[in-house]
Order: structure tokens, then C-alpha cells, then sequence
């Protein structure tokens, strides 16, 4: 079995407690926006949320203006599609016109949205960064892996061990990123796992924080339920 189960990797987001690093979100959003919104959307995230990973209203502004939204007239002059830059309101769009389009770009493969791909695969956020950073030469064992010119790479963390989608993350410093961190493939490949974790499921903090009141809730009634408990039976022989 070629097979691998994703690396552990930790995130300040995991656990009943678990918050986001912004310093990370807006990390990992740099290396969507300049790596992998080329092949994939995240259709389900719009450019004002991104106001929770600590941007002032006038970067989601600018950010949003970076994307091009098709509006319903076609230009007479390519007969294509008009388009308008993204709003605030605009939620990022499909890179691809249709999955056809995506597929005869990508060897016959679709790439996937990514808004909700940490609760789609099994390992979640470990799987992604497992995948980011797992390609490799395939073992002397199996010759027909990585034929030259079929397009697909081989990494063992993907289900069928043999992917469409060339290796994104290619060079240490590949991005450079805002807040100085060293850009390396291990970096960036988990600062974009959590903020596909944040597109996923970005009311997580507030989630932590609910179950957290309810736990103290419960526990304090069921002290209060023992203790009259008492008080009612306290007569009784
Ligand atoms: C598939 C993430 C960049 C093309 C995927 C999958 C993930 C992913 C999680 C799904 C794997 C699965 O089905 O289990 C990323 C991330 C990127 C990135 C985080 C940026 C760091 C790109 C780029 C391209 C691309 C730049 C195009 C050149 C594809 C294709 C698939 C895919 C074609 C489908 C593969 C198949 O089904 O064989 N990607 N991707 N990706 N991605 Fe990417």
C-alpha cells in the first residue's frame, strides 16, 4: 500500500478552545490569492468577510477590485461576457467559466471549490498541507506512476496517488509575504491549510465560545440540581 495517512500538523485553531491566528489567515489568503485562485474558487466566501481576518473596509476594496464579475451584456466587439471589477459585496468568483472550461485546462480534471474542502476530505486541514507538500519521485515499485506526458503527479497523499494538479507550491519565497515571515513551501503550505479552515468554518471562534457558556452553564445547574436535591429530601429518613 503506496498509500499515506495525512502528516499531523498542529493549528491554533484545533481544539475546544481553538482561535484563528489573523496573522496567518491573511497569510494563507496571500498564497490563495497569488498561488491558487488561478485553478480554484472559493465561491462560497465574499470579499467583505474577509474584514474578519483583520482587513480595514478600504482593503477589502481594494482586494475585491483585483477580481473581474461578469455582468449580464456581452461586448459586441469579442462576444464575450462584459465584465465589472468585484464589489465588497461580490463573492470571489469561479476562475472558469463553466467545468467544461475548468476541465480542458487542467487535463481533463476539475479543480475542485475550496470554500468548504476542509470539511470535504477526510484529514481536513492535515490533508491539505499533506497534499501541499507531499509530491515526490514514485517509489522504483511502480514504473507506470509518473509517465511522462500523461500530466499527473504522483503523491501518496492523494487517494488515487497519481493527481492532475501540477505541484503549487514550488520555491521557498515563492510569495512574499506582507508581514515578513519566511516564506517557505512548509510555511505557506499551512498558513493556506488555515485559511481554508476560515473559509470553511468561519464562525468557529464563536462556536468555541458558545460550547464553552454552555458547558459552565451545566455545569452550575447541575450543582444547583444536586444541591436541592438535598434541600428536598433533606427531611426524609
Ligand atoms: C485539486 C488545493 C493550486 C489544479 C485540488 C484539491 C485541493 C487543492 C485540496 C483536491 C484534492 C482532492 O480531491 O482530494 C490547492 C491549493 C492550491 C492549489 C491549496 C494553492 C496552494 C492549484 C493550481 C492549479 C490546480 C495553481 C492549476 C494549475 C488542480 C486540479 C485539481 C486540484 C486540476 C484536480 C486534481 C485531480 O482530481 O486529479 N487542489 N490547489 N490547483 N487542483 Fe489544486
Amino acid at each position: 500500500e503506496f498509500h499515506l495517512a495525512p502528516k499531523a500538523v498542529a493549528f491554533q485553531s484545533d481544539g475546544p478552545f481553538g482561535t484563528f491566528d489573523r496573522q496567518q489567515l491573511q497569510r494563507g489568503f496571500q498564497v490563495y490569492k497569488e498561488v491558487c485562485a488561478a485553478c480554484h474558487g472559493i465561491n462560497l466566501v465574499a470579499f467583505r468577510n474577509l474584514a474578519d481576518l483583520g482587513y480595514s473596509e478600504a482593503e477589502v476594496k481594494a482586494i475585491a477590485e483585483q477580481w473581474q464579475i461578469e455582468v449580464p451584456t456581452i461586448n459586441p466587439d469579442t462576444g464575450e461576457a462584459d465584465t465589472r471589477p468585484a464589489l465588497a459585496s461580490d463573492r470571489f468568483p469561479h476562475p472558469y467559466a463553466n467545468e467544461v472550461a475548468g476541465r480542458a485546462a487542467n487535463n481533463n480534471a476539475f479543480p475542485p471549490d475550496l470554500s468548504l474542502i476542509t470539511k470535504a476530505r477526510a484529514g481536513g486541514p492535515e490533508y491539505i498541507y499533506s497534499l501541499l507538500t507531499g509530491y515526490r519521485n514514485p517509489p522504483a515499485e511502480l514504473p507506470e506512476a509518473n509517465r511522462p506526458g500523461t500530466g499527473l503527479y504522483y503523491n501518496p497523499y492523494f487517494a488515487n496517488l497519481n493527481i492532475a494538479m501540477p505541484p503549487p507550491l514550488t520555491a521557498d519565497g515563492q510569495v512574499t509575504y506582507a508581514d515578513g515571515t519566511n516564506a517557505t513551501i512548509d510555511q505557506m503550505a499551512k498558513d493556506v491549510s488555515a485559511f481554508l479552515i476560515w473559509t470553511a468554518e468561519p464562525n468557529l471562534e464563536s462556536r468555541h465560545r458558545t460550547g464553552l457558556a454552555v458547558l459552565i452553564f451545566l455545569l452550575i445547574a447541575t450543582v444547583l440540581a444536586y444541591m436541592s436535591y438535598r434541600n428536598i429530601w433533606a427531611t426524609a429518613k
